[in-house]
């Protein structure tokens, strides 16, 4: 036989076409109904077997159009379809004047038999013209087929959607948990640090002072090594004390958010040579700590960004309130960058920095914009609600 293969899909035509070559029938391919039309209008065909959902005609209205036709009327027309599979699809390929209905994908048997079927039913008795099936009534069956579709799918997309709002849900509560277990840390490392290793580095350097200050002053030598040994311990006291405030903020926790940017701003010119102009509201009272927490650990992040890949000179850090919003604006003069598109996120493993700092001001109810330029610098700004009365803005600048 030569079975003219009806499918948009170029690899679901190639499958049936290997089936049926195999079986030792010949096909053709269309790819449309009425690309199926085209190919019918020349060449000569035994059967068709025809997916529904196509562009431009799909199954159910070539199959009409076939039975409708005075040569073609009789034409044997299996539908195979994985989309349409309930009992009004059924139903509707009947109407439309189908022989078989098959769902994809279905053993090679079944549409073998189903072919077998369909030309013992023609040869058995030669096909009636499909009952005259009043068009109006198709469109009608068919347009409330695909509003039945379109329901379905409507649903199983707002089930999805629900899904994807929960899995969404639950990874800000990880993160969150994440991020605190992560503070909680630091916190411990910072003070192990401080109450254990810097205090026996003190002890170290001043027992070397002691040391150096008994040497002899004509073992020039060894006073030399001595002396050079205690700046050593100087410095490593210092660096550990660094680590340590890094970690844990006390400058924040015990003198507040001006301080604490005011700190960690120094620190960062002091560490990079970048300058930092911070230009703070004075607060009147402290901020919530989760609050505060999070716009200084987005300030060190997006500082942290700044050293990697801003090529900045300058950096401005101002904290405004503007009614009950306090607002942390960090702008720099580098490079700039593409925030929809930059390198990370097209490797497709972006970095952590932006969206950690996303996170930390959605956790405090607050909102993370990133405007930026290629060669027009960066600007963060932070908003974050604070309740009324938990803290007074003054004109004044610190
Ligand atoms: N201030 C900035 N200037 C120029 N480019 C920036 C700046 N901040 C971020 N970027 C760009 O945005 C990208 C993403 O930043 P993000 O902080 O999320 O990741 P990262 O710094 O690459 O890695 P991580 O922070 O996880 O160590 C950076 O790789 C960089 O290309
Ligand atoms: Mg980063």
């Amino acid at each position: 036989m030569n079975i003219l293969v009806v499918d948009d899909i170029a690899t679901n035509r190639k499958l049936l076409k290997v089936t049926l070559e195999a079986e030792g029938h010949t096909s053709l391919e269309a790819a449309d109904g009425v690309d199926a039309l085209k190919i019918l209008a020349h060449q000569t065909v035994d059967a068709v077997i025809s997916d529904i959902l196509m562009p431009n005609m799909d199954g159910f209205r070539l199959c009409h159009a076939l039975r409708k036709s005075p040569q073609l009327h009789a034409l044997p027309f299996i539908i195979y379809t994985a989309t349409y599979t309930s009992p009004e699809d059924m139903k509707l390929a009947q109407t439309v004047g189908a022989d078989k209905y098959i769902t994809k994908p279905a053993p090679t048997s079944d549409i073998l038999n189903a072919l077998r079927e369909v030309m013992d039913k023609k040869a058995a008795r030669p096909m009636p013209v499909a009952a005259p099936v009043e068009e109006a009534y198709v469109l009608q069956q068919y347009s409330q087929a695909l509003v039945n579709k379109l329901e379905e799918k409507n649903a199983e997309l707002a089930e999805a959607n629900q899904a994807l709002k929960r899995t969404e849900e639950r990874l800000r509560a990880l993160t969150q948990r994440v991020v605190q277990a992560q503070e909680a840390e630091q916190g411990r490392v910072s003070r192990e640090l401080h109450d254990t290793i810097t205090q026996t580095l003190c002890a170290v350097l001043l027992r070397s002072q002691v040391l150096a200050g008994k040497l002899p002053a004509h073992n020039k030598v060894a006073k030399g090594e001595a002396i050079e040994l205690c700046e050593m311990i100087g410095k490593t006291v210092d660096e550990v004390e660094r680590i340590s405030r890094n970690l844990r903020p006390v400058v924040l926790d015990q003198l507040g958010l001006v301080a604490g940017l005011h700190d960690a701003s120094t620190e960062f010119t002091n560490q990079t040579g970048v300058s930092v102009k911070v230009d703070c509201v004075k607060l009147a009272r402290r901020l919530p700590a989760d609050t505060e927490l999070a716009l200084y650990r987005i300030l060190q992040e997006t500082l942290k960004n700044v050293e990697k890949h801003a090529r900045a000179r300058h950096v401005i850090v101002q904290l405004t309130k503007p009614g009950n919003i306090v607002q942390l604006t960090i702008n720099d003069d580098g490079i700039g960058f593409d925030p929809d598109h930059h390198p990370a996120k097209r490797k497709g493993r972006g970095g952590l920095g932006l969206l950690g700092m996303r996170e930390r001001a959605t956790y405090v109810g607050g909102t993370f914009t990133v405007k930026s330029v290629r060669r027009g610098g960066t600007e963060i700004e932070i908003r974050i609600p604070v309740p009324p009365g938990a803290t007074a803005a003054e004109s004044t600048h610190l």
